[in-house]
């Protein structure tokens, strides 16, 4: 990961000082680097030890976070890796086109891998994110979402490209089809693990903890599965009030909406599901040699749902 970052820091140099400075911002800000330790991992696994390893797993880091800058701007949040967002410091415009000079040196720097199933597999996977943007853009302020759509959302927007990273591994590594969609297996079940946490986070989460303002999927009219689970449990009373809230993405009654996610089992419900995709993925590895990184990816599974930040 020291060279992954060296990769970063190197390939965010520009000859225009904001964007030195608004990539730099949020690039060192932090975050948990989870997608580029996907594509060690698997990388590893897999027997590929070559530099070319380090190179994709910025590209991923930096797809991520244009897609940050972006979604910050979208869903007009403050508060991104403990710091104040790049919009709210430097203004929507800026952070828009910062974000797209990270798309597109994430671009120039794939092609320089010189492998066209490389190329595949990220713009698919872009381009898929995009779409699951738009759709739950569609999808505000929508009560009456069903779990499979909000599903196909989360497997869109996050999902992709966790997939999209462990299958560079396998690419790099020239595995098997077969190989090759076990790993994308791990990768999108352990992403829709970690966006339905996520989810949980963003009611019971400690906002000090989680680098972001809790609340926001509320405040933005987010239907996501701790709400569609209490509406289905809750009485018709509390049915209404959360109907209410995320028609008008409300914050005044936040903490009574907390409560009944709470009483009526939704949080539990919603990690159980988790679990149930962290272990879809745990599922996935049996075709990988047994080795120290397959140990590891096993362990990685497991904290995408056991995580507070
Ligand atoms: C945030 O991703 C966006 C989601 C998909 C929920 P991360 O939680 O991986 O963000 P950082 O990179 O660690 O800040
Ligand atoms: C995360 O979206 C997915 C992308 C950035 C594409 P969210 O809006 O759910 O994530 P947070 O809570 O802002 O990190
Ligand atoms: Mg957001
Ligand atoms: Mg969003």
């Amino acid at each position: 990961m020291l060279e992954v970052d060296a990769v970063i820091a190197r390939r965010l140099q520009s000859d225009v000082a904001l964007i030195n400075q608004i990539a730099g911002y949020i690039v060192h800000a932090g975050g948990k680097r989870m997608r580029p330790k996907l594509v060690l991992l698997f990388a590893n696994a897999l027997g590929f030890e070559g530099a070319q390893r380090f190179e994709l797993a910025a590209v991923v880091e930096f797809i991520h976070t244009a897609t940050l800058l972006h979604d910050d701007v979208v869903d007009e949040s403050s508060l991104r890796r403990g710091k104040q967002t790049a919009n709210a410091l430097f203004g929507n415009a800026a952070s828009v086109l910062v974000g797209d000079f990270l798309y597109s040196r994430a671009f120039q720097m794939m092609v320089s891998a010189n492998r066209m199933r490389v190329l595949e597999v990220l713009a698919e996977a872009t381009n898929i994110i995009a779409e699951g943007e738009v759709l739950q853009l569609m999808n505000m302020h929508d009560p009456d979402i069903s779990v499979e759509s909000y599903l196909r959302v989360i497997r869109f927007k996050t999902a992709k490209l966790f997939e999209a990273s462990a299958r560079l591994g396998a690419v790099l590594a020239d595995s098997s089809p077969e190989i090759e969609e076990a790993c994308a297996g791990y990768g999108r079940a352990m992403g829709t693990a970690f966006q339905l946490i996520d989810d949980v986070l963003d009611y019971e989460g400690d906002s000090h903890a989680l680098g972001k303002n809790v609340g926001d999927d509320l405040r933005e009219g987010k239907t996501t599965l701790p709400l569609l689970i209490a509406m289905e449990r809750g009485t018709e009373e509390q049915r209404l009030l959360i109907r209410h809230a995320i028609e008008h993405g409300e914050l005044e009654r936040l903490s009574e909406i907390v409560e009944i996610v709470r009483a009526t089992g939704a949080l539990e419900a919603t990690r159980d599901a988790a679990r149930a995709e962290a272990q879809l993925a745990k599922d996935c590895l049996q075709l990988l040699p047994a080795n120290m990184w397959r140990e590891s990816l096993l362990e990685f599974a497991a904290q995408s749902v056991d995580r507070s930040f």
